[in-house]
């Protein structure tokens, strides 16, 4: 999806009632119409009409107009501060975030207006419906026949554990810094991405593999996504950290991805990211499927995580943009306790110990995957033309990278699927970070 230049937002001025009504027409001529009446069909004409907008604009209801290139791309009528009455996009700027957009500016009004302000509401008709799940709205009752309209009223929440969200992304670009032994951080911050993008933020996705730049602009904000691992997480990861220059100030999100049990490490992190000078804004764990522990791979049950997890990841983008985040301080003592574990080298070669890597010569194919993208140096290829994989049981971190991304299915876990777990394939992995 292409992001979207030129974009201007106004409100809506007397005279204007004919512009913005050519516009509804055109959107809801494009969708399908599901859930309108025939008579249900009318009354939305009429209230549609420029004269019924122009009256509704002199009553109070307010409107944002937002414009691509000076032309008129979408519209937002709001009834007081919090309830939508009507959004639409015009189609050739349908699926770009403008809409997503109009929200997020009216949310923020919303809580600037009204700090008690708890949600946004909508009555939204069958075609929108996914499109306010998608930007974080949650279905609040049951769908209904109004006028002849059906719609289902959802609500978004401008709160989080009782307090009022404050954080949030400012600026226009982010790096975003990505370390995934099998996948599953990977996609969840490409997800992040994605959204970022079509609501028109620069966003350049970096390998933690290596240390930090030394150099990060001064007007980008920072992402780091990772995963939770031995309720810290990996030596590489930490050392990437260790290796940020000052923060001087820039904002940060994190997210980690897990297989059950985070246990908080985000909290030892902020602390860190603070001394260095960072913002925290944001930190937020999305469960994936597990990616060493199980006996057969539940292909279901790890779709349905993932798909509700990028789900997640949609909303905490979104959040970001609206000021709906927040960074919390980890568990008591334990928190703490599991980061400096994780700094030695115990619970990674207690892991090894567990659960080692062993070489089938028989099926290898010697293309040195393994040893190329080991993060942590672990493997090697043995002297001489029929050189095998050889793991470092020192320097392993066992991220699982090998084993997921072996070719031949040659690098393996004993007593673990024959087939290992992987969240994306090995192109699309190589080049996510422009490899
Ligand atoms: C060595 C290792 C340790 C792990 N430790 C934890 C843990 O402490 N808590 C947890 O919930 N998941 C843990 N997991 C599961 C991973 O966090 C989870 O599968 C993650 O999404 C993997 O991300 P990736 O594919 O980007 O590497 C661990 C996985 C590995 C390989």
């Amino acid at each position: 999806m292409s992001e979207i230049q030129n974009l201007e937002f106004k409100n809506m001025l007397p005279g204007q009632g004919e512009a913005v009504h050519a516009l509804v027409l055109k959107s809801v001529g494009a969708a399908r119409g599901n859930g309108f009446t025939p008579p249900g069909r009318v009354a939305f004409e009429r209230y549609a009409s420029p004269e019924a907008i122009e009256r509704r604009g002199s009553l109070g209801y307010s409107h944002e107009l937002v414009y691509v290139s000076d032309a008129l791309a979408g519209m937002i009528e709001l009834k007081g501060p919090d309830r939508i009455s009507m959004l639409y996009i015009h189609p050739d700027y349908a699926n770009k975030g403008l809409g997503s957009r109009l929200i997020a500016r009216a949310a923020s009004r919303c809580a600037e207006a009204d700090p008690k302000a708890k949600h946004m509401t909508v009555y939204a008709t069958d075609d929108a419906v996914n499109f306010y799940e998608r930007v974080g709205f949650v279905r609040n009752g049951s769908r209904k026949e109004s006028g002849g309209v059906f719609s289902t009223p959802y609500r978004l929440s401008l709160k989080a554990k009782g307090k009022i969200l404050s954080a949030k992304l400012h600026g226009n670009a982010v790096e975003f810094f990505v370390f995934t032994g099998t996948g599953n951080s990977l996609l969840v911050a490409q997800t992040v991405t994605e959204v970022l993008r079509q609501e028109g933020l620069s966003v350049q996705l970096g390998s933690m593999d290596k240390p930090c730049p030394e150099a990060l602009s001064a007007e980008s904000a920072i992402g780091l996504a990772f995963p939770v691992a031995c309720f810290s997480t990996y030596p590489t990861v930490w050392r990437f950290i260790e290796s940020m220059p000052a923060g001087e100030g820039r904002e940060i999100f994190m997210l980690g991805t897990c297989g059950g049990v985070a246990v908080g490490m985000q909290g030892p992190l902020r602390k860190v990211l603070t001394k260095k000078g960072y913002k925290p804004i944001a930190a937020k764990f999305f469960l994936m499927p597990g990616n060493y522990n199980n006996k057969t791979l539940p292909v279901e049950k790890n779709a349905a995580r993932v798909e509700k997890s990028l789900l997640e990841a949609r909303s905490f983008a979104y959040d970001l943009l609206r000021g709906g985040t927040e960074w919390s301080g980890g568990i008591p003592m334990l928190s703490a306790f599991c980061y400096r574990l994780g700094q030695t080298r115990k619970p990674w070669n207690f892991f090894y110990k567990l659960f080692p890597i062993s070489v089938d010569e028989g099926k290898c194919v010697r293309c040195k995957r393994c040893a190329n993208d080991c993060p942590a140096k672990a493997v090697s290829m043995s002297a001489g033309t029929e050189g095998y994989p050889v793991i470092n049981p020192a320097l392993c971190e066992s991220c699982q990278r090998c084993v997921g991304f072996c070719p031949a299915g040659a690098l393996h876990v004993p007593g673990k699927p024959a087939e290992p777990y992987r969240a994306m394939r090995y192109e699309d992995f190589k080049t996510a970070f422009g490899q």
